[in-house]
């Protein structure tokens, strides 16, 4: 990769606005494209509301050129050219991602890396065909990427090694905080994790142990305070006198009862519905988008404080 990358986003909506702004932020020249016009008109200003939120949580250091380093253009091919890595954010499906990726090889410059933001898919599902495809891998990020920095990396059987060194190195020098899943699994580390709960979470609302709130209470007040700056080996090894191997022995046996007690279950329609009503009766469907910028904001002031604090690495 070049010693200063140009780097295309391929997709601008939810996800790929916030990966263009992690990569200008970061002073790389970033091109964005997405076919529809009203998204690519709404991205400047959305960018320039996003970076004066940014530099308000001190989040920016430098805010007045950081719109400069973007350009949104209306043709893959002009956000193609001369980039030396793409970051592909289009819907989640095999079919969309198999179709765009196809147009990514076709048209994108030998040593290009490719990233795609996939939730769950594994790249194997639409790169095979790909010429280039020891190049591509997935590289998911939290939404939105500019403010929470993990993003993982899901190489492809077929992907190159080093493509995954390099593009390791990329992230981490824009601010992201990389980790590498050594071998495809659908949902990757992450949504994996996510889901573990949430199948316990909807398991236990189902069956009447606990409200919306309070389950959500026993994680924003209680779990999640740790989940903030360390993991659960961390959480554990911290939690008994002899640390890791000490939990083990003497709690382990429980979680493996409580395991053993669930069987994988869908989510029944009627505690959606159930749910659906008890968040709406806490929050208006209409202040929804407002709540999504409450989270930002606070978001960006956590992240402001980890920083503070020493906690960001
Ligand atoms: N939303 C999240 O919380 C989240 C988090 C992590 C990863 N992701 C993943 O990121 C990807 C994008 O999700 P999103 O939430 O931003 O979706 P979105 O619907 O907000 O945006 C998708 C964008 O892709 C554009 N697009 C469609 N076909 C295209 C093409 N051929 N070339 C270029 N652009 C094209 C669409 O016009 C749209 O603007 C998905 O793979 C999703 O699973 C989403």
């Amino acid at each position: 990769m070049a010693d200063e990358p140009v780097v295309a986003i391929v997709g601008a909506g939810l996800v790929g606005s916030g990966w263009a702004l992690v990569f200008a932020r970061a002073g790389l020249k970033t091109r964005v494209y997405d076919p529809q016009p009203e998204t690519r008109n709404k991205l400047i200003p959305w960018m320039q509301e996003a970076v004066r939120d940014l530099a308000e949580a001190g989040l920016v250091d430098n805010p007045e050129t950081l719109l400069g380093h973007l350009t949104v253009v209306d043709t893959l091919g002009a956000a193609l050219r001369g980039a030396s890595y793409v970051q592909e954010s289009v819907f989640e499906t095999v079919e969309a991602k198999t179709a765009v990726c196809a147009q990514i090889d076709a048209e994108m410059d030998a040593g290009t890396l490719v990233g795609s933001s996939s939730s769950g898919i594994p790249a194997s599902r639409f790169t095979e065909g790909c010429r280039n495809r020891a190049q591509f891998m997935i590289a998911h990020p939290v939404n939105p990427p500019h403010l929470i920095p993990l993003v993982e990396l899901v190489p492809a059987p077929w992907t190159d090694p080093d493509a995954v060194t390099k593009a390791r190195a990329l992230m981490e020098r824009v601010g992201q905080v990389p980790v590498t899943v050594e071998r495809e699994i659908d949902g990757f580390i992450l949504n994996r994790l996510q889901g573990a709960l949430l199948n316990e979470a909807w398991a236990l609302y189902d069956e009447g142990y606990a409200n919306l709130a309070d389950i959500d209470a026993t994680v924003s007040h209680g779990l999640g305070l740790r989940w903030a700056f360390m993991g659960p080996f961390e959480t554990i090894d911290l939690n008994a006198p002899g640390g890791i191997v000490d939990y083990a022995k003497r709690l382990g046996s429980m979680y493996h009862q409580m395991a053993t007690d669930r069987s994988p279950k869908a989510w029944p329609d009627e505690t959606v519905l159930k749910a659906g009503a008890e968040r709406r009766a806490n929050l208006d469907q209409d202040a929804l988008a407002e709540r999504r910028n409450w989270r930002d904001q606070k978001l960006m002031q956590l992240t402001a404080f980890k920083k503070k604090a020493g906690l960001a690495d």
